[in-house]
């Protein structure tokens, strides 16, 4: 028997980390797509602890009462939609508002711990895909790759706007660029799991090329990655 035939398969990861609207999720999806491996939208989580705390009238301050509400959720992420207890909340989740109360209660270490399990429940095979803020530094240290994707402050506001506008929501760039600058600051500064490129990530900086040339770095990248092997 060879020591291959020995060693559990641990399916391979691919940790892409960054600000605010730096196009994470998109290009996360299309590199998950294209490799076919499984997607985890970190982010997604906190938004949906935000969203359950709101609906419960826990502040996102309470860290105690909101690592014990983690417990009680039942998250599926199924066909592109979120299910919060069996209720679809895609569109909830994505508000601003809880965009911004997911910055808040991302702050609090219990509920940081509350979320590990599931987050690694994720990494199946044949990969996995993760986006986040810390999948490279805390949840998955032993990815294959890791990838800051960061944009200038300005340019993630002007994404940020034209998908508002797109939707037909009603969006004020300069507000827009003040929340998410409060946003990186508040990840940038928090003492558990701050938002950071890992030493050994990638620097990718999009505010000159389209997404199609992300996608295309990340999976050469990886596939070079894999050759040296
Ligand atoms: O869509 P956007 O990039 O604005 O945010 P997101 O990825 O959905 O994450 C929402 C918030 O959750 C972030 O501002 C972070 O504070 C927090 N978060 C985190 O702390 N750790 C992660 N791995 C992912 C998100």
């Amino acid at each position: 028997m060879s020591a291959n035939q020995n060693t559990p398969f641990t399916p391979p990861v691919i940790a892409i980390d960054g600000p605010s609207a730096s196009g994470k999720g998109t290009i996360t999806q299309l590199v998950a797509a294209q490799l076919g491996y499984h997607y985890l939208d970190s982010g997604a989580l906190y938004r949906i602890v935000a969203l359950a705390a709101k609906n419960n009238n826990i502040s996102w301050n309470n860290e105690a009462l909101l690592a014990e509400l983690v417990e009680q959720l039942d998250i599926k992420f199924s066909d592109n939609e979120i299910y919060l207890n069996n209720n679809k909340v895609t569109e909830k989740v994505r508000s601003e508002e809880i965009g911004g109360g997911a910055s808040e209660v991302a702050i609090h270490p219990a509920l940081r711990k509350a979320l590990v399990d599931l987050q690694h429940s994720f990494r199946q095979a044949p990969g996995l895909v993760a986006d986040g803020r810390d999948m490279a530094t805390v949840i998955f240290p032993d990815a294959k790759l890791k990838i800051f994707l960061t944009a200038t402050a300005e340019v993630r506001a002007d994404r940020r706007y034209k998908q508002l506008a797109a939707k037909n929501k009603s969006a004020d760039y300069q507000k827009i660029l003040e929340d998410l600058r409060q946003r990186d600051t508040r990840d940038q500064q928090r003492s558990d799991a701050p938002l950071v490129q890992a030493p050994d990530a990638l620097l990718l900086e999009t505010s000159n090329s389209n997404i199609a040339e992300a996608v295309a770095f990340v999976i050469n990248a990886y596939l070079a990655n894999a050759k040296s092997n």
